[in-house]
């Protein structure tokens, strides 16, 4: 079964990206798998150069920091095989209808009042789709968010193979069991993301432990004054639920029985929280003091990611009349 995902380079890595993917390819990972910093994806929105370069070397950091050991899975870096990326989403820009992109709601979020929209961000699930279906995923570990462009993936195969022959896997998003949507601790009514313009409720996988635990204590919670597992009536306090129980494998209805009040979830949660990304910022510290081995194991990557997808690159080539 194998899986494939990614994480772009843009912003900062937050808890939401990490329990809601990483810590799943971490915890379960095969010689099949592959996991990508996704740098191409990190071009549809203005950027910098230099940050990019630093930003996509530090996320291939903390991916094996984290525990998706680059010995067994293949961890790489997406324009290392530009070529092979680029072909396959050209391929599939003649599959994809102009609507279908039209509907994707992230494009329509991030579109919205903005003036030159790039047209890569219009066409940033194709990527996505390229992505994954270049290599032959069968499983795609993500967070709800990624849902809508599942789909798309899933019906550009199931075009692509009536059309010209089956070549493609299609493949199924599979999310966690808790925290598959880590909502702001600020706006709980919003997921935690890195683009949202004030930090105080994104905790970031590199803050020290005294700005997670401020962030968390700070955490909006509500009046009701009881600990339940209720996401619609209790978003807040549901959502720090649900952070404690994926940081400890425990259930979020279950830690709301034995949790007296707000402060002591709180207090727990932080404690977790904090406790499942010491290792992590430790580990990445380490690997960006080592360029050398950083450099080396990036280039591994690229070259099992290349060899892995050469031939499925080729078959699709052949069967749409290239070759
Ligand atoms: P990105 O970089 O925005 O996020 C990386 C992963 O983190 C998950 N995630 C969350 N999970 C739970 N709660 C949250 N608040 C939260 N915010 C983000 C995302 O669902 C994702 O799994 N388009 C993708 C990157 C991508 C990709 C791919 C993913 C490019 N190609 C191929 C899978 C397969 C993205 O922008 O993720």
């Amino acid at each position: 079964m194998t899986q494939f995902s990614g994480i772009q380079p843009t912003g900062l890595t937050h808890l939401g990206n990490y329990l809601g993917a990483i810590r799943q390819w971490a915890a379960r990972h095969h010689r099949d798998d592959l996991f990508c910093v996704v740098d191409l994806h990190a071009m549809t929105i203005r950027h910098n150069p230099n940050v990019l370069r630093a930003r996509a070397r530090e996320q291939l950091a903390m991916l094996i920091a984290a525990g998706v050991n680059p010995d067994i899975a293949c961890v790489f870096t997406q324009s290392d095989l530009i070529q092979e990326h680029a072909a396959l989403t050209w391929v599939l820009e003649c599959v994809v209808s102009y609507g279908e992109l039209a509907r994707m709601t992230q494009f329509k979020d991030k579109a919205k009042g903005q003036d030159g929209v790039r047209a890569g961000l219009f066409t940033y699930p194709v990527l996505m789709a390229a992505d994954i279906l270049l290599h032959g995923a069968e499983e795609v570990p993500v967070g709800e968010d990624q849902r809508q462009h599942l789909e798309l993936a899933r019906t550009l195969a199931k075009r692509f193979n009536a059309t010209y022959g089956e070549v493609l896997t299609v493949p199924r998003a599979v999310t966690p069991r808790v925290a598959a949507r880590v909502a702001d601790l600020a706006a709980p009514e919003r997921k935690m993301s890195k683009s949202s313009g004030d930090q105080s409720g994104t905790v970031l996988v590199l803050d020290p432990p005294e700005l997670i635990r401020r962030k968390i204590m700070r955490a909006v919670t509500d009046q009701v004054g009881e600990v339940r597992y209720a996401p619609e009536s209790q978003p807040g306090v549901s959502n720090l639920l649900d952070i404690l129980a994926a940081c400890t494998n425990g259930e979020p209805r279950a830690l709301a029985e034995q949790i007296s009040g707000y402060a002591e979830l709180k207090e727990r949660t932080a404690e977790a929280v904090i406790e499942e990304l010491r290792p992590v910022r430790e580990g990445v510290r380490e690997l960006l003091a080592d360029p050398a081995e950083l450099d080396q194991l990036r280039a591994h990557g690229a070259e099992r990611a290349r060899a892995g997808c050469a031939h499925r690159l080729e078959a699709v080539l052949k069967v749409t009349g290239l070759r």
